[in-house]
């Protein structure tokens, strides 16, 4: 990519991304909440610091609108697998544009991704496509709902914005404790929707039998992401299936997040446990609105009898996306690759840590590392968090305390992010022996925007 203007030496870091926070208050009066997804709000990195707005991507890289280069570890919230304008699925679209982005009659690469989905996907019979996450998890519950003639919905991760998952937020008075999912305020959900869906505590299978117990019958659907960055307990998802069949409930595996990456199949690949169902969208498509629910005849044959129906869900684009990005993990052995990936950053990044002299540690499976700090009070880890983002930022690394690779990143990005690491850790380290760390902050401190039930 062209190289980016520098701003002049001893400059102010917000003039850094000066273009970046105009546009953000500009943002404020004419688009509610100023994003469109609440992980792109400005607060989720280090305000002030970080870029908000960006103009271009290739690959690992991608220039903000201050003509700053970052090499990104975000990647779209994990929407960018192969990298950011991969040739092979920009290719594969734009001959797509050529033939008709969408038709009048519907379209055979339906059919064929269909077909793809089922190789791959180990669970997969049947699909149903949609334009994103959410709304594939409201087709799914629709789907476990109509098949199974119940009603509940017991769930265990994030899974969206539809009222049907929302509306659980209605169950704790904010008055008196928290939410369940504490962050999300359910204004606007109808009230009446209250108690038909159900948070469970992943991990605790005692926790959803007791439910199950308790709601006899009534239960349509299991949905919950199988795993994001920590192993199941051993034989926890084999237990859920069990409790699934025994109380005749549909188990959906939300794979939206942890799909594509440990194995094309996702985690039920990786771990072997299949679900009756599951939920895919962002990786599939390398950054292409797309989204699918797949799963056994059984449970997908009756949404043919169910209104289940959207113009946009027969758009071509997201179709030949996903079917090129299908095969191009296939064809770059993106499981051996992501593990490779991941276990040189893991190991780059405890390299930094220990090189600054900083305790801490580098965590998670290969496909979702996160930094934790070993601090002495918590009420400093939102300052060493944003202070790690800030210093990352200034060095041109756009990140979180996580990290999500693409196969577009190298070896040599893993060492330049190591490199960053170690003065971003040092920068704390210092903070923490003199006592000063919040003034070494020159951004607002990063918010998580809700609390995660699988993290
Ligand atoms: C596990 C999971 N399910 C559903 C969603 C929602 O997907 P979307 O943002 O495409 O609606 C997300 C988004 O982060 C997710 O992580």
């Amino acid at each position: 990519m062209q190289k980016p203007e520098m701003p002049a030496e001893g400059a102010p870091q917000s003039q850094r991304v000066a273009r970046s926070l105009a546009l953000y208050r500009q943002a404020e009066a004419l688009i509610p909440g100023r994003t469109q997804l609440i992980s792109r709000r400005s607060s989720r990195f280090a305000h002030g610091n970080s870029p908000i707005y960006a103009s271009r991507a290739k690959g690992s890289r991608f220039i903000d609108v201050d003509e700053n280069e970052y090499l990104d570890w975000v990647n779209a919230v994990g929407a960018i697998i192969l990298g950011h304008a991969d040739d092979a699925v920009d290719s594969a679209v734009k001959a797509q544009i050529d033939r008709g982005s969408i038709f009048t009659l519907n379209s055979a690469l339906e059919i064929e991704l269909a077909e793809a989905l089922n190789e791959y996907i180990p669970s997969a019979e049947m699909a149903r496509y949609t334009k994103g996450g959410g709304e594939a998890n409201a087709v799914a519950a629709r789907i476990a709902r109509g098949a199974t003639g119940r009603d509940l919905m017991l769930f265990s991760g994030y899974h969206g914005w539809h009222d049907w998952y929302q509306s659980a937020n209605y169950l704790v008075d904010p008055e008196s404790g928290e939410f369940p999912f504490a962050g999300i305020e359910p204004i606007g959900v109808p009230p009446a929707l209250a108690g038909s869906a159900l948070p469970f505590v992943w991990g605790d299978l005692k926790n959803l039998r007791d439910l199950l117990q308790a709601h006899q019958g009534e239960v349509a659907g299991i949905m919950l992401e199988p795993m994001r960055s920590q192993l199941p307990p051993h034989g926890y998802l084999e237990g859920v299936k069990a409790l699934a069949k025994a109380h005749g409930a549909v188990l959906i595996f939300d794979e939206v997040s942890c799909g594509f990456r440990p194995r094309i199949g996702g985690v039920q690949a990786f771990l072997g446990v299949t679900p009756d169902m599951t939920v895919l969208a962002k990786a599939m498509s390398n950054g292409y609105p797309m989204g699918a629910v797949v799963g056994a005849r059984a449970v997908m044959a009756p949404a043919s009898r169910m209104f289940i129906s959207s113009s946009y869900w027969s758009d071509n684009l997201g179709l030949a996306a996903s079917l090129t990005t299908l095969r191009e993990l296939d064809r770059r052995n993106s499981a051996q690759r992501f593990e490779e990936i991941g276990d040189a950053l893991r190991q780059r990044l405890n390299q930094a840590l220990a090189e600054a002299g900083l305790a801490g540690a580098c965590r998670g499976m290969f496909w979702e590392l996160a930094l934790h700090f070993d601090l002495p009070d918590e009420s400093l880890r939102p300052i060493a968090n944003t202070l790690f983002i800030q210093e990352m930022a200034r060095r041109g690394i756009h990140c979180n305390v996580s990290f999500k690779a693409t196969l577009a990143h190298s070896a040599a990005d893993i060492e330049l992010t190591g490199r960053c690491a170690t003065e971003a850790f040092a920068c704390i380290k210092a903070g923490l022996d003199s006592g000063d760390l919040p003034q070494l902050l020159e951004s607002d401190l990063t918010q998580e925007p809700f609390r995660r039930l699988v993290r």
